[in-house]
């Protein structure tokens, strides 16, 4: 991918780019817990955004998609957003740059990825990491990291419609090799956590049902706007700290919905908990244990599975797979797979055979590799 973009890179605009990478990422547990102020455990993966970039001498970006094979180009004031989509998302980070007091100048630009689109890896949030990164270290902006993935947040609030948690861009920006990382979304204090269940006997993999999610003026924003109402009418700022009790004593002033979504939130807090002090112990089944009880209640009470991804899930569960369930933001992806080594090529083929006969495609298997955030080369 390095070299592919280094080469477009000179064919269309010559010498002297700089290169910067930036991670999708996986997410253990804690899902739509976020923007509820609570927990997540996410780590960054090897599959992420590379790009090319060089400072212009005009005030506009070139930027060309190598996946799409297409340039676009814009200015950087608020009326100058492209119409391309994938343009939004740098035209938005450099916006929210400059919402931030950052000076930045027009560039050239030429990127790659290589993670899946719609697949709940985060390819949005390795795109604005990337150029987050790039531009505040090109034109010196002075921000620090957790304002970095905070003007990602930004992009994807302000210029395409999604009103996103901090997860993502916080992974991409924050990972760290063999690490996952339990952020506290209320106080944005964060852990990281030594992670390698290959030395206990355990593998961690990813099943793409293909099926792909668009967060984009999706049922998204809709259990975002749940979990507020109900916090709302808790007193709350956030779902996070609200107990089962305090929920079953406002039922009747809630919709049967929003009692269901925030049912799910409340059980998913104390499952991040549960899977913390499993995995201080080495206690991987309990770690899987959750992973199910997640899903569940992501495909029952939260409503954000589909038909493929309980499909993926249930055959892990007939094949005795620690732990399976959908993972981010949902309505499509990928599952995330806790899987002992002596299960795992049965499960796989058997994941393959099945869902093939059934949907006409095969899944695709990612196995995870935790890696580094966002970094300059
Ligand atoms: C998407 C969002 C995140 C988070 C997850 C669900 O990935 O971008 O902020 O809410 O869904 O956990």
């Amino acid at each position: 991918m390095i070299t592919k973009v280094s080469e477009k890179f000179a064919e269309l605009y010559g010498a002297g780019a700089k290169l910067f990478k930036s991670p999708g990422r996986i997410n253990l547990i804690g899902e739509h817990t976020d923007y509820n102020g609570g927990f997540v455990f996410p780590g960054a993966i090897d599959k992420g955004i590379v790009a090319a970039i060089r400072p212009a001498n005009e005030p506009r970006v070139k930027a060309y998609s190598l996946d799409l094979d297409e340039e676009a180009v814009f200015g950087l004031n608020e009326e100058d957003a492209p119409e391309q989509s994938w343009a939004r998302y740098i035209f938005g980070v450099c916006r929210e740059i400059q919402k931030r007091g950052g000076v930045i100048g027009g560039f050239d630009t030429v990127f790659a990825g290589d993670v899946p689109l719609g697949a709940g890896l985060s390819s949005s949030a390795a795109l604005e990491s990337t150029f987050a990164n790039a531009l505040n270290l090109l034109y010196n902006c002075g921000l620090d990291k957790f304002e970095l993935a905070r003007v990602g947040q930004s992009t994807e609030h302000n210029y395409c419609g999604v009103k996103c948690g901090i997860m993502d861009q916080f992974a991409s920006v924050f990972g760290k090799e063999g690490h996952l990382m339990r952020l506290d979304c209320r106080s944005m204090e964060y852990h990281y956590f030594p992670f390698a269940p290959e030395k206990h006997g355990y593998r961690l993999v990813l099943l793409n049902s293909c099926v792909k999610h668009e967060l984009v003026g999706s049922p998204y924003n809709d259990r975002r706007n749940s979990c507020e109402r109900v916090a709302a009418v808790l007193g709350q700022e956030f779902l996070r700290g609200a107990t089962m009790e305090q929920l079953e004593a406002i039922k009747d002033r809630i919709s049967e919905e929003d009692y269901m979504r925030a049912r799910y939130v409340i059980g998913e807090e104390q499952r991040v908990m549960d899977v913390c002090e499993a995995l201080e112990k080495d206690d991987y089944e309990t770690v899987g244990e959750r992973m199910y009880a997640t899903h569940w209640g992501l495909s029952r009470d939260y409503e954000v599975s589909c038909e493929e991804l309980d499909f993926l899930v249930e055959v892990a569960q007939e094949c005795g797979v620690t732990g399976s369930r959908i993972m981010g933001g949902g309505f499509g992806g990928c599952t995330i797979n806790l899987v002992r080594e002596a299960d795992y090529e049965g499960f796989i083929a058997r994941a393959v055979e099945a869902f093939t006969a059934k949907y006409g495609h095969a899944p695709k298997v990612y196995p995870v590799v935790i890696s580094q955030g966002a970094s300059a080369l």
